[in-house]
């Protein structure tokens, strides 16, 4: 088992290892703050119904009253009206601060139960247990937590972080091919922003084959980020590499491209405007494309340079007139650019595929 140290205003332990679902009402009971009376599994339908059992079974053993709170799966359900369901039943069981939130599944039961947590009374412990390959490697550490509104997605949310993370990749197993594809859209990222020996693994072996290396690997680059940046208020931004462009794409396709998808061309097009640009070495882009086809990701977005830029102009991370976007000088070094947000679509523009 792998255990990392996420020092971040309250510090915590990911771990990782096969098997870990097996033991996580012991982990559970020795938290910090004492061993919870009663926890509410928060959980998708799908993964209620894969690993549900298990996880009430576990608390349970442990001597912990475990409810569930069964939501339907997708992107859809990370929204105001689920959000406040779940406050209801909170309230309704009337679980108190020393209680506990499970967060079994994904990005979308991550955030929206790391997001109820913080609320919830001012704040109660939650424990993040992530089923799909983008919640291990990225959205169940770093405490972002948020709920999505009509004309935005993470529009309401804030920072705060989980009392553990319990990650047992054997729950991947089950995990259908395009939610693979998803979580390996942002593993590449994590090679392209920060580690090129880490790319040259992904480029001649099978991530499927070294999972939990590759898990481990992502997670301590997280770490290393959120341990100076908490706050998002510099380096963390390099997470948003393929992100500011892969939103655009997300939201020109109403949210039919997935999430990894969109990044992935979104990394790919600003790599080649990098390239063009004389910002970024050249052979990059050629590199980053067929990395994304070995994991049959797309390397180009199907929208017009105008319809992208409008999308990805409606991004968060605007400021006033100024956009931050990252850009690679090479696989494995990214930067942050400020630029007028007018420019975007010159970006754009200079991304496409010849
Ligand atoms: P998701 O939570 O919707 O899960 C994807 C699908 O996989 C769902 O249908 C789910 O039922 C199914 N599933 C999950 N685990 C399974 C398993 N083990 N076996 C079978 N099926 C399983 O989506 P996601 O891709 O995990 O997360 C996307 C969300 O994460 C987005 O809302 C995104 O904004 C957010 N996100 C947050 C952060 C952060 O830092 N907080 C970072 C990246 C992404
Ligand atoms: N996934 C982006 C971040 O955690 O900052």
């Amino acid at each position: 088992m792998n255990c990392i140290h996420i020092q971040a205003s309250r510090s915590y332990e990911v771990l990782i290892g096969n098997g870990l679902l097996h033991h996580m009402g012991n982990i559970i009971s020795g938290l910090e703050g004492g061993k919870p009376s009663r926890a509410v599994i928060v959980s998708d339908d799908q993964v209620f119904a894969l690993y549900g059992a298990q996880t009430a079974g576990q608390l349970q053993q442990a001597g912990i009253a475990a409810d569930p709170f069964i939501f339907p799966h997708g992107e859809a359900s990370k929204c105001m009206s689920v959000y406040e369901m779940l406050l209801e039943t909170l309230s309704g069981l009337r679980l108190t601060r020393s209680d506990l939130l499970v967060a079994l599944g994904g990005g979308v039961t991550g955030d929206l139960t790391g997001f109820a947590a913080a609320t919830y009374q001012r704040g109660i412990r939650y424990v993040q247990i992530p089923t799909t390959l983008l919640a291990a490697v990225d959205s169940s550490v770093g405490g972002k937590t948020a709920i999505n509104l009509q004309h935005g997605k993470n529009q309401v949310g804030c920072f705060y972080q989980p009392s553990i993370v319990i990650c047992d990749p054997e729950t991947l197993r089950t995990l259908p091919e395009e939610e693979y594809r998803n979580g390996m859209s942002e593993v590449i990222k994590y090679g392209m922003i920060g580690d090129e020996a880490f790319l040259s693994c992904l480029e001649t072996e099978d991530a499927s084959d070294w999972i939990e290396d590759v898990i481990r690997i992502c997670v301590m680059m997280k770490r290393d980020i959120v341990s100076q940046d908490e706050f998002d208020t510099g380096k963390r931004m390099l997470l948003n590499f393929g992100h500011t462009l892969g939103h655009g794409v997300e939201s020109c396709s109403h949210y039919q491209i997935p999430h990894g998808i969109a990044v992935a061309m979104g990394m790919a097009a600003m790599t080649r405007a990098a390239e063009r640009k004389g910002i970024c070495s050249k052979g990059t882009a050629e590199r980053l494309s067929k990395l994304l086809a070995c994991y049959e990701l797309p390397d180009e977005t199907p929208y017009s340079p105008e319809d992208l830029a409008a999308a990805a102009m409606a991004d968060k991370k605007k400021s006033g007139d100024q956009l931050r976007i990252v850009v690679p000088e090479a696989a494995g070094h990214c930067i942050i650019q400020t630029i007028p947000a007018a420019e975007l679509e010159a970006w754009v523009r200079a991304s496409g595929k010849e």
